[in-house]
């Protein structure tokens, strides 16, 4: 079913590598332009190349999305460029290192950091886009994890933390006619997540999956599309769970 975002406008953040590569590949394909916001401005330019071969079109922001200067400036200039945001996918993420590892010695500085990149940037950047959402009657998807169902570390804290906000953007927007879900992604094999995992233990994490396989950034980028379109237009207010069944296991994070 081609072409269901034809002339709509899809903003990704952290659209410069793995999942967010693989949600702006899945819009483009459905005729959608990209708009990538990104700290990572190469990664960004192999993106639109992709998009461009897959015969999308896409424009690129570059976002240190820890600061609110440079969030108000890229969403400015977004909304100079169109007037309607009809997907906003707050998907950059601090994912790796410290922030999935420990609880004590983080320190204040770190907390704050962590918190501004994956909670505070998406309500931030989904209230300087509020016009052209409410103009598009759109839809805010929050990249959440797994690890918020049961948080064991400031990572999972932060994503149970985006999945509060979620909810509040749900009620904050339903106003403007705008719907707010998150995805909650299990082990999904993207190039930084496995870089987190050593060999031997990837293998183990994959063996873990109920269904018998690896997740992919492609299952969470397809379940995005559906979300965000009509025929996802009666769900909100919700997070949902992608991870083959890995919660069964008990993973934590
Ligand atoms: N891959 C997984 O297994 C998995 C599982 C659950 C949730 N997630 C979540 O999905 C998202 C993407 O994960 P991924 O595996 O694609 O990671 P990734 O590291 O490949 O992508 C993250 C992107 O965010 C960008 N980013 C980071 N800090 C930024 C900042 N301050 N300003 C602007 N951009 C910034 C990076 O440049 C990068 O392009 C993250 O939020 C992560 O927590 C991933």
């Amino acid at each position: 079913m081609p072409n269901r975002f034809s002339g709509k406008v899809v903003v990704v953040t952290g659209g410069a590598a793995g999942l967010g590569r693989a949600f702006a590949l899945a819009f483009a394909r459905e005729g959608a332009h990209l708009v990538l916001v990104d700290i990572d401005e190469a990664g960004m330019r192999e993106t639109t190349r992709l998009v461009e071969q897959a015969g999308g079109t896409a424009s690129s922001h570059r976002c240190d999305l820890s600061r609110e200067d440079e969030i108000g400036s890229a969403a400015d200039a977004i909304l100079a460029e169109r007037d309607h945001v009809d997907v906003l996918i707050n998907n950059a993420g601090l994912h790796a290192g410290q922030i999935a590892r420990d609880f004590f010695d983080v320190g204040l500085e770190k907390w704050q950091h962590y918190f501004a990149v994956n909670c505070f940037a998406p309500a931030l950047l989904a209230e300087k886009l509020r016009s052209g959402l409410a103009n598009a009657k759109g839809v805010i998807i929050n990249q959440s994890s797994m690890a918020s169902y049961v948080p064991a570390t400031a990572y999972g804290i932060t994503k149970a933390t985006l999945n509060a906000f979620t909810f509040a953007m749900a009620n904050q927007y339903a106003g403007d006619g705008v719907r707010a879900v998150a995805i909650a992604p299990g082990l999904m094999a993207t190039e930084a997540a496995q870089e987190g995992v050593e060999d031997a233990n990837w293998e183990r994490l994959k063996s873990m999956q109920q269904v018998g396989r690896q997740g992919t950034p492609e299952d969470i980028a397809n379940l995005g599309v559906f979300l965000a379109s009509d025929e996802g237009s009666f769900i909100n207010n919700q997070v949902y769970l992608c991870d083959g069944g890995n919660s069964l296991r008990g993973w934590r994070g």
